[in-house]
């Protein structure tokens, strides 16, 4: 990710989904929806947003990006401690779609690329999991494809997969916002031996079969008795979405990370996309919520550093500039 132009760099990260169903802080996958973050060093530190969904977001040194970044300059013993930031999302906040891991790593890895790439994808990687805490969202947007992870605390081993070629992606992102801590707060401190077990199985076959390309064992590897059902209660409508979106067309169906967005995996080849969504969305309408659907591809690249691309976001004057 080394930008040959340095002065400024630019990274692009892709959004992820969660858990897929059982694997549970472990299995993640990159989607095609994007952040852009651009970097270079400056005489003060400034950040600028491009576009809408910033609301509320620390513009100065407070600013995650620049936090992450420092934490890397740290780590490769180097000082940079103005910066000029720039950044563009279309990826939602606060719904499942991995926001905070996707802004995390690209700021991560706009400043590794800053000083020269001294750090490894896989020191970014336990670095970026130390601040989540796991390593599905994380792995996913800075690897790309689907990610199987383990995180002992300090170091996150992994396999990245290769995503199935014929697997096409369905979200339905609700109106509202779930943090989430709430989501994590509601899940139980204890598993029954029987629970337990039903979550291995589900989720070493779902590795299994998205490793081999058996889609045909998606809908049953991608059930969940460890947090969904308790997460039901703060998304209407999904426990019904989850158990007939097989029978609407869709491959399998779980909840995106912790919610509130609910996610279907199709064939790309299938010819019942339609009828699908129009069932996800008719769903969450019984239960007066408006959602967008949004069909995506699996990210194979995850985060990439766009050499050669024109610089447009530091135009010298974008509104909500503030500098610290
Ligand atoms: N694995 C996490 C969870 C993803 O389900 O809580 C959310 O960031």
């Amino acid at each position: 990710m080394i930008n040959e132009n340095a002065g400024s760099v630019r990274v692009r990260v892709p959004a992820s989904t969660a858990n897929l169903g059982p694997g549970f802080d472990t299995l993640g996958m990159s989607l095609s929806l994007y952040i852009w973050v651009e970097m270079r060093r400056a005489e003060r530190t400034t950040v600028h947003f491009a576009g809408e969904g910033f609301e509320g977001i620390p513009a100065d040194k407070r600013n995650l990006i620049y936090k992450v970044a420092q934490l890397v300059f740290e780590e490769a013993g180097e000082s940079v401690p103005e910066l000029e930031i720039g950044m563009r999302s279309d990826i939602p906040l606060t719904r499942g779609l991995g926001s905070s891991a996707s802004a995390i790593i690209a700021g991560m890895a706009a400043a590794n690329a800053l000083i020269g790439s001294p750090l490894s994808k896989e020191r970014l990687f336990d670095l970026a999991t130390g601040l989540e805490r796991h390593p599905d969202n994380v792995g996913a947007s800075l690897f790309g494809g689907i990610i199987a992870a383990a995180w002992d605390g300090e170091r996150a081993d992994y396999v990245r997969i290769e995503p199935p070629q014929a697997l096409k992606v369905l979200v339905l992102i609700p109106e509202f916002e779930l943090a989430t801590s709430e989501a994590r707060a509601v899940l139980p401190q204890q598993l029954s031996i029987q629970d337990a077990v039903y979550n291995i199985s589900r989720s070493s076959l779902l590795t299994a079969a998205l490793f081999s390309g058996r889609l045909d064992l998606l809908a049953s590897a991608m059930r969940d008795r460890l947090h969904q059902p308790y997460r039901a209660a703060l998304v209407p409508g999904m426990e019904k979405i989850l158990e007939q979106a097989s029978d609407h067309g869709a491959l399998g169906a779980a909840l995106s990370g912790a919610g509130p967005t609910l996610l279907a995996f199709v064939d790309r080849n299938g010819g019942r996309h339609g009828e699908l969504e129009t069932f996800m969305q008719s769903v969450m309408r019984e239960h007066g919520i408006e959602a967008r659907a949004l069909w995506l591809e699996p990210d194979l690249e995850g985060a990439v550093c766009e050499t050669g691309s024109r610089s447009d976001l530091f135009p010298e004057l974008i509104k909500g500039e503030i500098s610290s």
